[in-house]
């Protein structure tokens, strides 16, 4: 990855809108929420959002949070429901996130959702965050800007430690006010914890009338992103090959002769953007998929482990 000039921003209206206009370049910017710091990447923009997964070192694709100015601007993306309603009009702006289904013409990039069909959503509370999203006018992926694995950022200082150089900038407001991240509810379905954060159960439980059905310890936040079927194409694939036999379809990585190549100039981050959409693509053509070998590195980690979802056995809904 080539090293980038940080550039630190204060919350000065001038300086937002030049975060505005880097995000709209498809650049990543760091912003203050109430939460942690989030990395903030243009959610429509396939660029943007794999750079997102560059810049942590992330080694899978957990899906991301959706960021929008308000809940006018999320019912864009997702389908509207009576409880989304109770809990966003007792919370929003705040730290919670819902998740909902996607809308057919939802607009937001394949590895915002890692391939689901739900969209995680957030108004945040933080004035300079609003203010962003507003200037940008359009939904912001954002995981906590911290490399993977680090602890979750709440100063911009955190986030000069992890992420100098690999992202354009970052908006300094001074430390976050809640320093856990937000609270996850599942809508898909009946009402869900997926992860406890800055919004207590209580608060939730009395919004809703109801309990939320409780997550499992220790699988609530890669249990929705990591079921093997949702990875698994309906061709069978076959991984590491070099020499396609019989009908097979390759799909190609660097300098290969191939049917479809993830990145003729073996870029993984090229290739990681191009994952979901050519996997789909070959999908359609009904033949078996074979696939060369990717590096066992970067974002190649992630791309070998959907690749090995989307080729194992089928039925086996397991992590
Ligand atoms: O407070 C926060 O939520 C912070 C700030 C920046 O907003 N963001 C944050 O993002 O914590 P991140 O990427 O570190 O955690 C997001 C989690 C993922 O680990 C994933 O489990 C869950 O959200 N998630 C996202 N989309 C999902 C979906 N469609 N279904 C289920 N879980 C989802
Ligand atoms: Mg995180």
């Amino acid at each position: 990855m080539n090293r980038k000039d940080t550039t630190y921003l204060t919350a000065t209206p001038a300086d937002i809108a030049t975060a505005a206009d880097l995000l709209r370049a498809g650049e990543l910017v760091a912003f203050p929420t109430e939460t942690v710091y989030g990395l903030g990447g243009d959610a429509c923009n396939d660029d943007a959002v794999a750079a997102i997964y560059t810049a942590k070192g992330r080694p899978s694709f957990n899906p991301l949070i959706a960021h929008v100015a308000d809940t006018a601007a999320a019912k864009r993306h997702v389908v509207w429901t009576d409880e989304a309603d109770r809990l966003a009009q007792a919370f929003w702006p705040g730290p919670l996130t819902l998740v909902l289904p996607l809308k057919p013409d939802h607009g937001i990039y394949s590895l915002v959702t890692a391939g689901l069909d739900t969209l995680a959503v957030r108004v945040p509370a933080h004035e300079t965050a609003r203010t962003l999203l507003a200037e940008f006018d359009g939904p912001v992926a954002a995981p906590s800007a911290n490399p993977s694995g680090r602890i979750s950022p709440t100063t911009a200082q955190h986030v000069h430690a992890g992420l100098d150089g690999r992202i354009a900038a970052v908006v300094d407001d001074g430390p976050c006010g809640v320093g856990l991240e937000s609270t996850i509810i599942g809508l898909a379905g009946s009402p869900a914890f997926l992860r406890p954060g800055g919004l207590s159960a209580e608060l939730i439980e009395a919004c809703l009338g109801r309990r939320p059905d409780s997550f499992k310890q220790g699988d609530a936040l890669s249990a929705p992103g990591q079921l093997m079927s949702h990875y698994a194409p309906d061709s069978t694939v076959r991984l590491n090959v070099e020499y396609p036999f019989g009908d097979e379809v390759l799909l190609g990585f660097g300098n290969v002769a191939c049917d479809l190549n993830l990145s003729a100039s073996g870029d993984l981050t090229e290739a990681a953007a191009n994952l979901f959409s050519a996997l789909h693509m070959l999908d359609t053509t009904g033949r078996p998929i074979a696939v060369s070998p990717i590096p066992e590195k970067g974002l190649g980690l992630a791309i070998n482990d959907r690749l090995r979802r989307a080729a194992a056995p089928r039925g086996l809904d397991q992590a």
